[in-house]
């Protein structure tokens, strides 16, 4: 245990206890007001998160391994309790219980899987097992891939369809991750064998390209949106979180690539 486990912990915790509070305001804004037991469990979440959250800010580098290791392993139950509440949620809309309920079994479903994400990053630094940077490069493409494609569809289904051309943009976008998503899964299944340095290093290129203008025009859309310039049933917030989560994969993809291509290939490890 060491001051990168507790920075790298920190900021994992910093990012994605803010992405599950707003699940949280999400998932309840699309309740019906009849549903008020599942509207409490999500205020609840809320402030779960929202506590989280800032005493994730107040630690800082010097704090203890072992008081980080706790708070994570805290963090980790909280985790999986709204994992667990956003499946309850995702079945219940499957099974037509909340019938005229506006949220996308979708996006609830796509909101679980980053719940889930969070929460094996917390066993992986808790367990000090982090992926080796090749497995690594593989994984959290294949997983942020398909957040972004999910991100895409979300926003065309959310935009009014009277927004033609940013409708077609977004269909535009949700194929061309589709394909991104099919590349990686075709690389992961290759694997060992397609983790050599020049093939990941191009896949992480070809990604970039593409996140990085999927990351634009969900910039310009949550600028248009805070504006009151378009047309849309997209929350302000919503629009944000998303370009966040995209901002987040290009930081990732930044630093996979300084890592695999400043150090030898037998020293990469992804720390
Ligand atoms: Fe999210
Ligand atoms: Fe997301």
């Amino acid at each position: 245990m060491s001051n990168g486990f507790v920075v790298r912990s920190l900021d994992e915790i910093r990012f994605w206890s803010r992405i599950m509070k707003e699940h949280s305001l999400f998932l309840r804004l699309g309740f019906r007001c009849e549903d008020t037991q599942l509207i409490n469990e999500a205020n609840h979440f809320y402030s779960t998160f929202e506590a989280i959250e800032s005493r994730a800010h107040a630690f800082d580098a010097a704090t203890d391994p072992q008081t980080i290791q706790r708070f994570n392993v805290e963090v980790h139950t909280a985790v999986s309790h709204i994992w667990g509440f956003k499946r309850k949620v995702l079945g219940l809309i499957l099974q037509c219980q909340l019938p005229g309920q506006n949220n996308f079994p979708l996006l609830v479903d796509h909101t679980s899987r980053e719940a889930f994400y969070f929460r094996n990053r917390l066993e992986q630094l808790n367990a000090g097992n982090l992926d080796p940077l090749p497995d690594a490069i593989i994984n959290e493409n294949v997983f942020f891939l398909r957040i972004m494609a999910d991100h895409a569809k979300f926003i065309g289904h959310l935009l009014d369809p009277s927004e033609r051309k940013l409708v077609d943009q977004a269909r535009n976008f949700s194929d061309e991750f589709d394909q991104l998503l099919f590349q990686a899964r075709d690389l992961d299944s290759m694997r060992p064998q397609s983790q050599t340095v020049p093939l990941l290093d191009q896949f992480l290129d070809e990604n970039r390209v593409s996140v990085k203008s999927l990351r634009d025009f969900k910039k310009t859309a949550r600028d248009l949106i805070e504006a009151c310039r378009i047309k849309s049933i997209i929350h302000p917030l919503l629009a944000d979180h998303v370009y966040r989560e995209a901002e987040r994969f290009l930081l990732i993809i930044d630093m996979f690539e300084n890592t695999l291509t400043g150090t030898p290939v037998q020293h990469i490890h992804f720390d």
